[in-house]
């Protein structure tokens, strides 16, 4: 039976970031994959996250199941965290969740309820989105449809566009959006845009399916949930799926969330109900370990406050890498790069053909994706001279 399967390619991202480990040259600068590194090249454990695993290690007691929703602390903390401090539908008691693996578990449990409310519904999805979004809600038994997001002539969003798609979605429909640091472009929605867009639902019934695995990586935790939170408070309902991978460093931990925002308190519980039974029937119950610490974090002031002033740090030095970048690829070509500093988050399209990012790739073991998406966190101080002069050296 099993020897009818051929063997796949490789993820197209983390094929790349093989070849890209397995180059022996010692200036290669790797651009691929979405994580975070620091000057070094580490992906750091947050302190406060340290912290609470040392306290989980010395009292934990059991290894037994968590409940099918997962860490309560855990629960409450990120609710808040998404929705805001004072959201109304909080207030309101019309959000339930439940803690998923990773943003992709989030993801999978949100698709499954829509598949199990509208199956087969259309799914709107960026141009371009992440690649993973097709497999992840497609398995489902979702559809897709696209609608223009990214216009690689202006670097930025070409809004028009996307409204104007989007005018075809009905009340059976549901939008992909992400909430900020738009992967894989950087290009983000204004806040007056998400109005824009809470207009087009309430007028048009479809229902958004917000995307949040960068908060805290573009302007700050707040601003970064801002369109999020102005759906929330404008719309009967919505699902956003969250992840603490990048903000918390709980990459592999597998740590994220599914919130849905309904219409009534009765409709939440139903949602959580399903979402259970959805869990059940892909993995059953939740991993405990990362979802704890992130509970323990987020409810304890002191780890708060360690937890925030680390990410802003990130954030900040993420920043700072772009306006460096933009000021090596002026010292060392023509072309107009400054885009980069007004991007948000950990990516960017530098907007390379395939050719020369395969030329960057061969000549000089410099790894992005094919379509010349980059890792900004990829970039230090050691490298972000070397790495313009490559790109300088195939324009
Ligand atoms: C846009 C987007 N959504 C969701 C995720 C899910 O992340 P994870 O499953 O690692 O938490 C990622 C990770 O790279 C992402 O870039």
């Amino acid at each position: 039976m099993l020897d009818s399967l051929e063997r796949l390619p490789p993820d197209s991202i983390l094929g790349l970031a093989a070849i890209a480990r397995a180059d022996t040259n010692p200036h290669k600068i790797d651009l691929t994959v979405g994580v975070y590194m620091d000057e070094s090249g580490i992906t750091p454990v947050f302190d406060a996250i340290a912290s609470a695993q040392r306290t989980l290690v010395e009292n934990e007691t059991t290894k037994v199941y968590m409940a099918p929703s997962g860490d309560e602390q855990f629960n409450l903390g990120m609710r808040k965290l998404v929705l805001g401090e004072d959201s109304a539908a909080l207030r309101d008691n019309r959000v339930s969740s439940i803690q998923a693996p990773g943003g992709c578990g989030a993801l999978r449990i949100g698709a499954e309820i829509i598949q199990a409310a509208r199956p087969g519904a259309r799914v709107w999805v960026s141009d371009p989105t992440w690649p993973v979004h097709i497999p992840l809600l497609g398995s489902v038994g979702l559809k897709f449809e696209t609608y223009r997001y990214y216009d690689p002539a202006s670097h930025g969003v070409n809004f028009d566009a996307m409204v104007e798609d989007l005018k075809q979605a009905g009340p059976d429909d549901v939008l992909l959006l992400h909430g900020c640091c738009h992967n894989p472009c950087g290009a983000d929605l204004t806040l007056e845009q998400w109005g824009v867009i809470a207009d087009m639902a309430e007028a048009q019934g479809f229902m958004p399916f917000v995307d949040i695995a960068y908060q805290g990586m573009g302007d700050g935790l707040e601003q970064d949930a801002a369109g999020i939170r102005l759906l929330a408070e404008r719309l009967p309902e919505m699902i956003v799926a969250a992840s603490c991978s990048k903000n918390m460093g709980l990459y592999r931990e597998r740590t994220g969330i599914t919130l849905f925002v309904c219409r009534d308190t009765d409709n939440a519980e139903a949602l959580l109900s399903q979402a259970a039974v959805a869990a059940r029937r892909v993995y059953s119950m939740p991993p405990a370990h990362g979802a704890i610490l992130a509970g323990k974090v987020l409810s304890d002031p002191a780890l708060t406050a360690s937890w925030k002033q680390e990410l802003e740090g990130m954030c900040s030095r993420i920043n700072s890498l772009r306006s460096a970048l933009v000021r090596e690829l002026a010292a060392q070509c023509d072309r107009d790069f400054s885009f980069i500093a007004n991007e948000k988050g950990m990516f960017s399209f530098l907007g390379l053909t395939k050719e020369q990012a395969l030329l960057l790739r061969s000549e000089h073991s410099v790894y992005m994706l094919d379509s010349s998406r980059i890792n900004v966190a990829g970039i230090n101080a050691g490298n972000v001279a070397p790495l313009a002069k490559a790109v300088a050296s195939v324009l």
